[in-house]
């Protein structure tokens, strides 16, 4: 990584972007922006508010030029944690290709299901109206579903560090050590 590119992290819902990214920033004595609490603060919405209120395309156009903003207008090099859908974009990638140094924080399904258990935040991943079972077998489907459209991208990245079972201190501990 160049001393002047962003420290980006992608990844899948529960990969760990958020909390590895701030351990990363305070490690590397960097400034730390999660896009989507970025998204949050300018639009005075939550994730799943604005999902329920606006929808998807309304959340993906915020996304990319909030995504825009920071990585063009920032004067020093940051650490950026983004959604785990951020990638998808062709305009986005472009943006994170040109400005940052990427890391993806792989985990696998079994993984992703633990984490994102209790987390009623993230809206693609909730079966309206549906009992718990349903939503259980509806939460796995979906997160074999997404992962599978959106692996290529995630591995698009300058390096890739698989997430499980490891603290947040040891993910971040072994993006440093690649980094040198
Ligand atoms: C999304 C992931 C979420 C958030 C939004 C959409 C996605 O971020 O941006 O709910 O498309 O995977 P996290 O990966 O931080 O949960």
């Amino acid at each position: 990584m160049e001393p002047d590119q962003h420290l980006i992290l992608t990844g899948f819902m529960g990969s760990g972007k958020s909390s590895v990214g701030r351990e990363l920033a305070a490690l590397l004595q960097r400034p730390f922006i999660d896009l989507d609490e970025y998204i949050e603060q300018q639009v005075g919405l939550s994730i799943a508010e604005l999902f329920s209120q606006k929808g998807e395309p309304a959340f993906r156009r915020l996304e990319q030029q909030y995504l825009e903003k920071i990585m063009t207008t920032s004067s020093v090099p940051l650490v950026l944690a983004t959604g785990g859908g951020t990638i998808i974009s062709k305009k986005n990638r472009d943006l994170l290709h040109h400005h940052g140094y990427i890391v993806f924080l792989n985990a696998c399904e079994k993984t992703i299901m633990q984490r994102t258990l209790a987390s009623r935040a993230r809206p693609l991943l909730l079966a309206e109206g549906s009992e718990n079972i349903g939503q259980r077998q509806f939460r796995r489907q979906k997160i074999k579903d997404l992962l599978d459209e959106r692996r290529p991208f995630y591995e698009c990245c300058q390096l890739s560090i698989s997430t499980d079972n490891l603290s947040v201190h040891q993910i971040a501990a072994r993006i440093i050590q690649q980094l040198r």
